[in-house]
């Protein structure tokens, strides 16, 4: 997947060719990126956001004013967590605008306020592409150091007119994406971020445990997804039946203890990532022998006491991440308890999954998620739990992002 982890700001703006971009989106998809979406009113007129939204699974952005995005996202995160941003179709108008420094839509603020490369793929009729003002607002683009893909002569959609400003190919576009991504440096290159995964086996004797359903699936993808962005992961794994990710260095533990030991002698790191789920509590003393079943003495009697908390520790700790990740997972009360536990554990965010039956999170390959912060909750819809590792590891590049190396 050669753009597996690459996380791109797709800016639609209105043109017959916005019809082409839902085939972007699935080709980009398919190589691994991550792709968000914003889309400009006349695009909207074109195809709609619903389309726009199930094909990148994502949310949509349209409105520079939405106070939910605003408080959560906004469009200046918007333009920064994103590895790439590209425009198709990029209309005259929305050239207009870049070339002139109008920020008075989403689409135009997020791209006055990006630090990130943009490229362009223009589309619109032959006539509007030869006119002397958008070859200024071109050649004043690429002065700034926009990045260009098309337009191809042909036929024109609407107009029945031939000649040059067909916009390019879905698979040219992401030929022209591969290039640019090619030549940037990796998001988390030079960052060291610890995940932990799977249960943890608590034993009641040397042949017997507690544990829990956590198969390491998240987790494991996590660390992956992380290490694609250029990230050197530590991945402390319970016992679990998947492969150890490929370029993750991984310890592998039992206990809770044993866990948050590797944990602690890992640090210093820039961001942990507590997806482990982590036994609350082990037996009081594990026996050194195998208990034995005795006719009439009944069953023996475990009394339990509290594992260390692996979340709160870091949380809490001297030497404290950047960035610190738990996860939630619950049966009930879901984004109340993920709140809760931000607080109470020192958390910069809780993933939150539901662990129903009905949910299917634990062993299941697939995941729904909400991401609770203090700014307010993003919900997710559900997706693989690579997908959600791609994210989630974007989202993560995006907070280090403004934090020195
Ligand atoms: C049927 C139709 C097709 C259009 N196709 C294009 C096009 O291909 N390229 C373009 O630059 N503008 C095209 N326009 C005009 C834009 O939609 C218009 O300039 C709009 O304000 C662009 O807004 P935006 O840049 O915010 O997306 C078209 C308009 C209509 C009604």
């Amino acid at each position: 997947m050669t753009l597996s982890g690459k996380r791109i700001l797709l800016i639609v703006g209105g043109g017959i060719a916005a019809y082409k971009t839902l085939e972007l989106i699935r080709r980009l998809r398919e190589r691994g990126a991550a792709v968000r979406a914003v889309m400009t009113a006349a695009a909207q007129q074109f195809v709609t956001p619903l389309s726009v939204g199930t094909l990148t699974a994502d949310r949509v952005f349209t409105d520079l004013f939405d106070r939910d995005d605003e408080h959560d996202v906004g469009h200046i995160r918007l333009s920064r967590e994103a590895d790439l941003i590209i425009v198709a179709p990029a209309s005259a108008d929305l050239m207009a605008k870049l070339a002139t420094g109008l920020a008075s839509d989403l689409a135009s603020a997020v791209l006055l306020a990006t630090d990130k490369k943009v490229l362009m793929a223009p589309a619109m009729n032959p006539r509007m592409w030869d006119h002397p003002a958008t070859r200024r607002n071109r050649a004043t683009l690429a002065k700034d150091g926009v990045a260009f893909v098309g337009p191809n002569r042909g036929e024109m959609a609407e107009s029945g007119e031939a000649g040059e400003g067909r916009m390019a190919e879905p698979l040219e576009i992401v030929a022209a994406i591969e290039a640019e991504l090619a030549s940037a440096p990796a998001p988390l290159s030079g960052r060291k971020i610890i995940v932990t995964s799977g249960p943890t086996h608590e034993p009641i004797d040397p042949v017997r445990y507690i544990a829990n359903r956590s198969s390491g699936k998240q987790g494991h993808a996590i660390a992956e997804a992380l290490a694609g962005l250029g990230a050197e992961v530590l991945l402390v794994s319970g016992p679990v039946n998947v492969p150890d990710p490929a370029g993750v260095r991984t310890i592998h533990v039992e206990t809770a203890r044993a866990m948050m030991q590797a944990v602690e002698a890992a640090l210093p790191a820039d961001a942990a990532v507590f997806v482990a789920a982590v036994a609350d509590w082990r037996s009081d003393a594990a026996a050194g022998e195998k208990i034995k079943k005795v006719a009439g003495e009944g069953p023996p009697v475990l009394r339990m006491v509290e594992n260390p908390d692996i979340l709160a520790t870091i949380g809490h700790h001297a030497r404290r991440p950047y960035l610190v990740v738990g996860f939630a997972a619950e049966t009930q009360d879901l984004v109340a308890n993920a709140k809760a536990k931000l607080k109470r554990k020192g958390a910069d965010f809780i993933v939150a999954n539901d662990v129903s039956a009905e949910g299917g999170a634990m062993g299941g390959d697939r995941n729904r998620v909400r991401i609770v912060s203090k700014s307010g909750v993003d919900d997710w819809p559900e997706m693989s739990k690579q997908e959600v590792a791609r994210r989630l590891a974007a989202v993560i590049a995006g907070r280090l992002a403004t934090v020195e190396v």
